[in-house]
């Protein structure tokens, strides 16, 4: 990367931008080609789809249609489950014709290919599929590798003998999801694999008051304004919660359809790394793990216990 975009380092010492734009959810998903390219122009050097998105050519034709240099933009694509008939899962022998199918829609191929989550293949398949992931990169065919909404069991099954570790496991990762999540991010330390999270303005978008922490985004909000009065953007809670993000290590995974929020994304991708404070992002964290909250419910609840938390709603 020449430009001088923020980044995290997964363990191969890549270099990941650390706030990504996804073309998978909101009105971003419905005009991917423009949003694509807005975030481009506005700054954004990162974007995430898959291949349930249905706009994996959008997000190739938006960077070819920018003049930004691919090598400049990092772009992550997902194996997710068929996207046409009725099968739910791919049986092993689609598996690889189907990420070739990702690369040509691209036209490149992506900087990082997850598996999408670990029911786009049958039980049984999953180390299998992974396996096929490890070959096609050690062939050359991909770059970094890695997983989505892979529980501890699923992480522990791939790790076994795996030729290459998970680059990241994208996760709905943010304070309300931390006690939850408490196991799979200790099997990420141990094992290098950096968290992104998708959703991770839950807090303040989904959840139906902001819960505890919301009062707190807001008191470090006011104060990083008051203390940096020259910043190029109006600091508010979710441009805290997108900082206290990073500050945990991990890849925002966010998005927006709409101009003026793409460019204040972008804005926020390029700000000091050192503004929030450290009780502020451990204050965040001590409170964040009193309440389990999660919007995106279909993969990480099946055969993994949740806390018996209140939701922050009280
Ligand atoms: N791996 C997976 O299973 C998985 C699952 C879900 C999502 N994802 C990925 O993660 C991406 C983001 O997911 P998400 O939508 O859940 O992320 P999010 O960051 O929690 O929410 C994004 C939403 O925030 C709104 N927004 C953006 N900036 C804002 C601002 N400054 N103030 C107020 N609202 C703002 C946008 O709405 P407007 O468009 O109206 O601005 C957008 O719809 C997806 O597009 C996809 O690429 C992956």
């Amino acid at each position: 990367m020449s430009s001088p975009v923020q980044t995290l380092k997964l363990a191969s010492d890549v270099q990941i931008p650390w706030l990504a734009w996804g073309n998978g959810s909101g009105a971003a998903s419905k005009v991917p080609l423009e949003a694509g390219l807005t975030a481009l122009k506005t700054g954004i050097r990162h974007i995430d789809t898959a291949q349930g998105y249905r706009n994996e050519g959008a997000a190739g034709e938006a960077i070819r249609k920018s003049g930004i240099p691919k090598d400049d933009v990092f772009v992550t694509s997902k194996l997710s489950g068929p996207t046409s008939g009725d099968k739910e899962t791919h049986s092993l022998e689609e598996v690889r014709p189907a990420i070739q199918e990702s690369i040509k829609k691209l036209g490149f191929v992506p900087d990082l290919f997850l598996i999408h989550n670990p029911f786009v293949v049958a039980p049984g398949d999953l180390k299998k599929t992974w396996q096929i992931l490890e070959d096609m990169k050690a062939a050359g065919e991909l770059k970094e590798i890695g997983v989505s909404n892979f529980r501890p069991q699923d992480l522990e099954l791939i790790l076994d003998g795996a030729k290459y570790k998970p680059a990241v496991n994208q996760i709905e990762y943010h304070p309300y999801t931390l006690t939850h999540l408490e196991p799979v991010l200790a099997i990420q330390a141990k094992h290098g694999i950096v968290t992104e999270s998708y959703g991770p303005l839950t807090p303040l978008l989904r959840h139906p008051n902001g819960g505890p922490i919301k009062p707190i985004l807001t008191r470090i909000a006011k104060r990083i304004a008051e203390a940096n009065p020259n910043l190029p953007i109006p600091i508010d809670e979710v441009v805290v919660l997108l900082l206290w993000t990073r500050a945990t290590g991990v890849v925002a995974v966010t998005a927006s359809g709409n101009e003026g929020r793409i460019k204040l994304l972008a804005d926020i991708s390029y700000l000091p790394a050192d503004l929030l404070k450290k009780e502020e992002v451990e204050e965040i964290i001590n409170v964040g793990k009193t309440v389990h909250f999660r919007h995106y419910r279909e993969h990480m609840e099946e055969d993994f216990a949740l806390p018996s938390l209140p939701d922050g709603t009280a």
